[in-house]
């Protein structure tokens, strides 16, 4: 009778961690930020790192970019790199101005956007970002829009 309870007890024990491991690792899968599926901070890096080189070696885009000296590049890339960073759940901390007032007086057009949204599809799919992630991206990058194009 004893042994009997002390099986018992056994594989309740058992069956409980089970079902707390199980509950534990569907919650680690459902709380992945954005920024922890793009593969974290050297990842996002890359991807603005290729996107801002595209931006800027673009016919149309070019332009935005050409007086420009390279401190100044470096910092609006750093500062890129940080704001998609936080945006996308890291943990890091953007201290540059917001988009509104950032890209205000430079006349970018619906044109303009619509190459920039282009070349960043092509960067997405030069680094195999999956499908889901992608559209995070572009998502989060679209909502940012109203404050950067200008009629
Ligand atoms: C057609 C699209 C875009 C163009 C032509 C453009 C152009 C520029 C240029 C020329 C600068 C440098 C400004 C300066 O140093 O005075 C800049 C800064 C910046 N851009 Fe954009 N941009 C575009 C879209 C975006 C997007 C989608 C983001 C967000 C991911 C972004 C984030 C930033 C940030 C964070 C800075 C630096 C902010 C600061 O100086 O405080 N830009 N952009």
């Amino acid at each position: 009778m004893k042994n009997f309870r002390l099986i018992n007890l056994f594989f309740i024990i058992i069956l409980t961690l089970a079902v707390s491991f199980q509950t534990l690792k569907a919650q680690n899968a459902k709380e992945k930020s954005l920024y922890q599926r793009l593969g974290g901070y050297d990842a996002i890096a890359a991807v603005v790192d290729d996107f801002l080189g595209r931006m800027m070696n673009d016919e149309q885009l070019g332009r935005f970019f050409n007086g420009l000296g390279t401190d100044r590049k470096m910092r609006a890339r750093q500062l890129t790199v940080d704001f998609v960073c936080k945006a996308a759940g890291g943990h890091c901390v953007y201290t540059g101005r917001d988009m509104l007032v950032t890209h205000k007086g430079m006349g970018i057009t619906e044109d303009d956007w619509n190459i920039s949204v282009k070349l960043l599809k092509q960067t997405l799919k030069k680094f195999n970002v999956p499908a889901k992630e992608s559209a995070e991206v572009l998502n989060l990058i679209s909502s940012l829009k109203p404050s950067i194009v200008e009629k």
